[in-house]
């Protein structure tokens, strides 16, 4: 039996794994750290995840269809509920307790449908980010989703060093030249790594306030990217444009990742404008995707790689790789029970694979 390679993985955390609005009564497939899931809603609207893997041979439930709040195999309609329990064998009187699927913590919050594939006993909804500006009056929220053939940390990489911007984004790039700004300052605190930048040159017409960008990552795979209106001397945030965005970056195997992302601004009221930041939205997504891709592929045709060169402004996303290294190590250092995937020794974080 070959081993995954998805072990590597810090578990116990929350994953974005779809978008709420995308989870209905057809049950869905989604991969979240090499192991597919099935998502659907019960009548109640209530989230139900399963592991996508009949108890009986094996088939994936997500081809299955609901019946109340029961799924039923596509293969031989064996049932179960949502919780993983066999309800129904056609043909046989007795359901042996053994035959049962695995359920996975699920949770619904801003807009996304989160799972938490570690150690059921360890779930902890605090341990979802905090971003309140989806619920925040006068703000818009916009949602996406798409699959980046790369391994996580690669985009992690790319969120927590900006310098890119100027160069990928034809949109939201060009004249921004973040690499030519006041240089950037890198802070911990507690598991997060911070950034932040102040663009002097991009100041807001008619005012002495300049757009001060920023980023917290939050391991092991959630970065919050922010434009803000700032003035000289003051931590407060001045009139103006303010957006966040609340980056993803849910492996989907050790070599893809799901990037669910959602924007949200202060134009709620501006529908001309609205269309204009989807547009960007995506736009900019495709152009993160392409370079990202195009980046992990050059990597992997390469019999051994030299050593990344790196400079002052990739500290913040190396400092990310720190915090998920240390996480890692303290969760196998720590495991109590089997969270119903394999954990192996594996390299940490080995992107040639
Ligand atoms: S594989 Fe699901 S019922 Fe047989
Ligand atoms: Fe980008």
């Amino acid at each position: 039996l070959q081993r995954p390679a998805e072990d590597g993985f810090i578990r116990n955390r929350w994953y974005a794994a779809a978008l709420a609005r995308d989870i209905d009564r057809k049950p869905i497939q989604t991969w979240v750290l090499g192991e597919p899931v099935v998502l659907f809603r019960r009548q109640s609207g209530e989230l139900a995840a399963l592991r996508d893997r009949c108890a009986h041979r094996h088939a994936p439930l997500s081809l299955g269809t609901l019946i109340g709040d029961e799924i039923q195999c596509r293969y031989h309609g064996f049932q179960f509920d949502a919780t993983g329990r066999c309800t129904k064998i056609p043909g046989e009187k007795a359901i042996p307790g053994t035959v049962r699927v695995q359920a996975v913590p699920v949770i619904e919050a801003l807009g996304f449908v989160w799972i938490w594939p570690g150690e059921p006993s360890r779930v902890d909804e605090s341990l979802l980010p905090d971003f309140p500006l989806t619920e925040t009056p006068g703000f818009a929220s916009y949602h996406v989703a798409t699959l980046v053939e790369a391994p996580f940390e690669l985009i992690v990489d790319n969120l927590m060093d900006l310098t890119h911007v100027h160069f990928v984004h034809r949109i939201l790039g060009v004249g921004n030249l973040i690499h030519e700004s006041e240089p950037m300052r890198t802070w911990e605190e507690g598991d997060r790594v911070l950034y932040s930048r102040d663009l002097k040159q991009a100041r807001h017409e008619g005012t002495d306030s300049f757009v001060q960008i920023g980023g917290t990552f939050i391991p092991p795979s959630i970065v919050i990217t922010s434009g803000v209106p700032k003035r000289d001397g003051s931590d407060e945030i001045q009139p103006g444009p303010v957006s966040q965005v609340l980056h993803c970056l849910t492996p989907k195997t050790a070599r893809s990742t799901n990037y669910l992302a959602v924007k949200c601004w202060n134009l709620a009221d501006r529908p001309h404008e609205v269309a204009a930041v989807h547009h960007q939205v995506d736009v900019t997504l495709a152009e993160d995707k392409e370079i990202i891709e195009a980046q992990y592929n050059n990597r992997c045709v390469a019999a051994s790689l030299p050593e990344e060169r790196l400079i002052r402004a990739d500290r913040a996303a190396v400092m990310a790789r720190r915090v998920n290294d240390r996480i890692l190590r303290f969760e196998r250092e720590t495991k109590t029970e089997s969270p119903g995937a394999p954990a192996v020794e594996a390299p940490v974080n080995d992107l040639s694979q």
